[in-house]
């Protein structure tokens, strides 16, 4: 399987998508046996101009246990020649030669598409700016979906909580909405629902969906609860307790469903919830590092 540049969840196939998670169900076995040196001639660059726990050690482990190297800048905006005015085009191109792959998170909406518009190696986003898009964090999404609710199609999801700058949710969005019948119940404040843009794309391929102020209402219909995070400011004028997954209200979630979270949590998941086996926001991380190194093989292969 051949990709090149990862910018977006729109430029995925169902077919691609397919093909890439039976490749990282692959990368179980290398994993389990401690890793493969067939990459041990390939070098990854993480630029990353935004902070980051999970997508940048998940890359960098990815990347390790294909046997390749890596050269990485952690805040880019502090710690790179962008300190002396140089343009995120002239990086690129510089690392262009350094590198057989960019892995870059940005500040900027469209930050990772310019870099892709000068660069002849592989780009990958890692998030760019406030409601871009994570589009790697939805395949590992998709990918956890995938394996523990065994169907994509057909699946009923609630995303939760502020949707219009949540590029997580933005981008497993724009990935949900290849599949047939699948439902989505945007559960946001009014004011931190989903944008024109997804609401727009969901119509167009007659995608069902709804628009909700309460977890509650819903959480006995869904197969999966995606939570993500609702800053102190956002959650002011607003009850709390409409965007909150706790023990008591996990009572009335299915006995197959899952909550999911692309993680940090702040306060919207109580820790009561983690010893629940439907509680599958750890897994998903551990799926993070199969499906990168799929992603890192496929375009390493390009
Ligand atoms: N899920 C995610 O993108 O986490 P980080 O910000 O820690 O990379």
């Amino acid at each position: 399987m051949k990709l090149h540049h990862v910018i977006e969840s729109q430029q995925f196939t169902v077919p691609t998508l397919m093909e890439l998670f039976n490749l990282a169900d692959s990368m179980e076995h290398i994993v389990a046996r401690g890793g493969t040196g067939d990459y041990s001639n390939r070098i990854m660059a993480l630029l990353f101009y935004e902070h980051s726990t999970r997508t940048r050690f998940s890359f960098e482990s990815a990347m390790a246990r294909l046997g390749g190297k890596i050269l990485a800048t952690e805040s880019a905006n502090q710690f790179s020649s962008v300190m002396h005015g140089e343009t995120l085009e002239d990086t690129v191109r510089v690392v262009n030669n350094y590198s057989d792959v960019i892995v870059i998170r940005h500040n900027e909406v469209g930050g990772a598409a310019r870099a892709a518009a000068v660069s002849s190696i592989p780009v990958i986003n890692a998030g760019d700016g406030k409601g871009g898009q994570h589009p790697t964090q939805a395949l590992l999404d998709l990918y956890t979906i995938h394996r523990e609710i065994k169907t994509i199609d057909g699946v009923r999801i609630a995303m939760v909580g502020n949707l219009a700058d949540g590029r997580t949710v933005r981008s497993l969005a724009y990935l949900l909405g290849k599949f047939d019948r699948v439902k989505l119940y945007f559960i946001a404040p009014k004011a931190l629902q989903m944008k024109q843009d997804i609401i727009d794309y969901l119509q167009h391929h007659e995608v069902w969906f709804t628009e909700e102020e309460d977890l509650r209402k819903i959480i006995n219909e869904v197969d999966v609860v995606y939570m993500t995070r609702l800053e102190p400011v956002q959650r002011e004028g607003v009850d709390p307790t409409h965007f909150y997954m706790d023990g008591p209200l996990m009572r009335y979630l299915p006995k197959k469903s899952i909550v999911m979270h692309p993680l940090p949590r702040a306060n919207e998941i109580s820790p009561e919830v983690d010893a629940d086996p439907r509680a599958a926001y750890f897994r998903q991380t551990r799926n993070g590092i199969l499906v990168r190194m799929a992603l890192l093989a496929s375009v390493l292969e390009g």
